[in-house]
């Protein structure tokens, strides 16, 4: 099987940098990764982590999702415009109350998740259907399912992805195009440490003493303790991402964390709709103790989701 080009978007660190280096790394040699930044003064932990490989099997490229003219930059750049898998993983996250946020940073969010997306396909899908070959492989969340307090913008932006790929995975079946979904739960990468970050700074003063006490007492409080608990590593999603764009017939959705997987379920199990908002609800603000001993007992149980996982043979 030829060489596959591969272009990754956010390789700066995280989920795309680890597997734009795995990729990269592959023994077999099945990829060519051109894995890109929007920022390349950013590039030297990549630069490290790809080691012998850069040059070779890995380039660096910028491009900007929320810049058209980086994105049809950087693909003319690609010999034959030739993208075989598009790794769609740039994206950003927002937490707080509504009533602290602005409407630009909301924007910002929309721009970079869901129109990030758009931008890419729109330089990138006529060529994967004038081939009729083609992997569009998207970074969601299971945010993008499934929303979370607090993360209402986030979850609306990865809901956005979600229903966008849905409607597109119809008319790519025409093309013979594939189109994946990757949802993790919480990863533990620069994304996490931001993300608390600016929700430690947040000016909280447009919130009512109730919300701003729910925020801060409650969500914060539990912020670490969740992604310690249930947190994957960057490698461990890249891991998963790598095996969908391998496997015969991939899925449209893969969740990378059977951990959080009972939670998702929820959703499908209710056509109401109010049984996961209701059980999380209670899980917040009823039995938070009950919560929080859960978290720490899924602790000890982690190493069960590593072993769950099998997609079965790849293609190749
Ligand atoms: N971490 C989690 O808990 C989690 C869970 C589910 C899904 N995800 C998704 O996974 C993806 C990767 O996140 P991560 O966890 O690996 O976080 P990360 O380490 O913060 O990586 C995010 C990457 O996106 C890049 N980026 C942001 N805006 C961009 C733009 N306009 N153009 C190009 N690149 C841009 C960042 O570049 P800079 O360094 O320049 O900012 C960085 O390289 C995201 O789509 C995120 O929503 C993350």
């Amino acid at each position: 099987m030829a060489r596959r080009n591969v272009l990754i978007t956010g390789c700066s660190s995280g989920i795309g940098l680890a597997l734009a280096v795995k990729m990269a790394k592959d023994e077999q040699k099945r990829f060519k990764v051109y894995a890109t930044m929007r920022n390349l003064a950013k590039k030297e932990p990549l630069e490290e982590a790809a080691g012998d490989r850069l040059g070779k099997t890995l380039e660096i490229k910028q491009l900007d999702v929320c810049d058209e003219l980086s994105i049809k930059a950087c693909v003319n750049s690609i010999p034959d415009r030739r993208i075989d898998v598009l790794v769609s993983n740039a994206g950003m996250g927002l937490i707080g109350p509504i009533e602290c946020q602005t409407i630009e940073e909301m924007k910002t969010v929309m721009d970079t998740n869901f129109f990030g997306l758009v931008r890419l396909l729109k330089e990138i899908l006529p060529d994967m259907k004038k081939r009729k070959s083609g992997h569009i492989v998207i970074i969601s969340s299971v945010m993008g399912i499934q929303g979370i307090l607090f993360n209402d913008v986030y979850a609306a932006s990865k809901f956005a992805v979600e229903g966008f790929c849905e409607s597109l995975a119809i008319q790519a079946l025409k093309f013979k195009l594939q189109l994946s979904l990757i949802e993790p739960g919480p990863v533990v990468t620069e994304f996490e440490r931001k993300v608390f970050e600016d929700g430690m700074k947040m000016d909280l003063s447009a919130a009512d003493a109730e919300t701003a006490e729910m925020f801060t007492n409650i969500y914060l409080k539990n912020y670490k303790q969740i992604f310690q608990s249930l947190g994957q590593s960057a490698e461990d999603v890249a891991e998963h991402t790598v095996k969908i764009i391998l496997a015969e017939n991939p899925p449209f959705r893969h969740q990378t964390n059977t951990l959080y997987t009972p939670m998702t379920t929820l959703k499908y199990a209710d056509p109401n709709g109010d049984l996961p908002i209701d059980i999380f609800y209670k899980m917040v603000f009823q039995h938070d103790k009950i919560f929080s001993a859960s978290l720490n007992f899924i602790k000890l149980l982690r190493w069960r989701s590593r072993k769950s996982f099998d997609l079965g043979k790849p293609s190749q």
